[in-house]
């Protein structure tokens, strides 16, 4: 079956889970897409719905379907996120930022009382790693801290667009760290993030309630107890 297919059976059907009144936080990416363009059409059927989002390119999309935007300051706690993943290991810890909104979807997962995933299968993995690893870093001094990321037993590579450094939407830089596998991303969180330069990096540990996958056969719910 076709990969596209995949992405918009899982993200049509996290869109069902959204109901009236909700604070939504929207994610980034080609799968979530799919959630979006269905809350749009809710939304012209009626739903009334306030759309947090993660990056301004949701946001775009997000407003040009009719969804009332938010900003996460406004909001003491988002009552559900749907968003992508690069990578889904068995625990439910996930690889994420390789759109590069990986820290506003970080922040939003944070304040989610509830946090839905929508991958096809390809994305499942028993060890994360396959999926080189975005860390966010500040454009200050980068060459160093790309250097200091190598210590950490990965190949990192600055992303590139044109030709230039990618720069998020938040005015960063970021790095792609390929490690062999990652036997234990919740150390790795902190030790990265405690690194002088980085502002965030794609490891989501415990922020994930529920994935949602797009298999050959259907739908497939896994959910976790966090
Ligand atoms: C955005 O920075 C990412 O975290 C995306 O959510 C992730 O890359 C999944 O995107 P796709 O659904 O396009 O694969």
């Amino acid at each position: 079956m076709d990969v596209e297919l995949l992405k918009k059976m899982a993200g049509e059907y996290a869109a069902m889970k959204i109901k009236d009144g909700m604070v939504v936080g929207l994610g980034t990416g080609t799968t979530v897409k799919y959630t979006i363009l269905k809350i749009g059409q809710l939304v012209k059927e009626g739903l009334d719905i306030i759309g947090i989002p993660t990056s301004k390119a949701t946001e775009n999309l997000a407003r040009s379907l009719g969804i009332k935007i938010g900003s996460l300051s406004e909001y003491e706690y988002i009552d559900i996120t749907v968003d992508g993943a690069d990578e889904v290991d068995k625990k439910l810890n996930l690889i994420k930022g390789g759109g590069g909104a990986l820290l506003r979807e970080k922040m939003i997962a944070y304040y989610s009382k509830y946090e839905v995933i929508v991958v096809d299968e390809r994305k499942l993995s028993e060890v994360l790693g396959s999926f080189p690893l975005p860390v966010e870093i500040v454009p200050f001094g980068y060459g160093r801290t790309l250097h200091t990321l190598s210590g950490f037993g990965c190949v990192p590579h600055l992303r590139l667009k044109d030709g230039r450094p990618f720069v998020t939407d938040n005015g960063n830089y970021i790095v792609d760290c390929k490690f062999d596998s990652i036997d234990n991303p919740s150390s790795l969180n902190i030790e990265l993030n405690s690194v002088p330069g980085v502002v965030e990096n794609g490891l989501f540990v415990g922020l994930s309630n529920e994935v949602i996958v797009g298999t050959k056969n259907g739908i497939k719910v896994i959910r976790s107890d966090v």
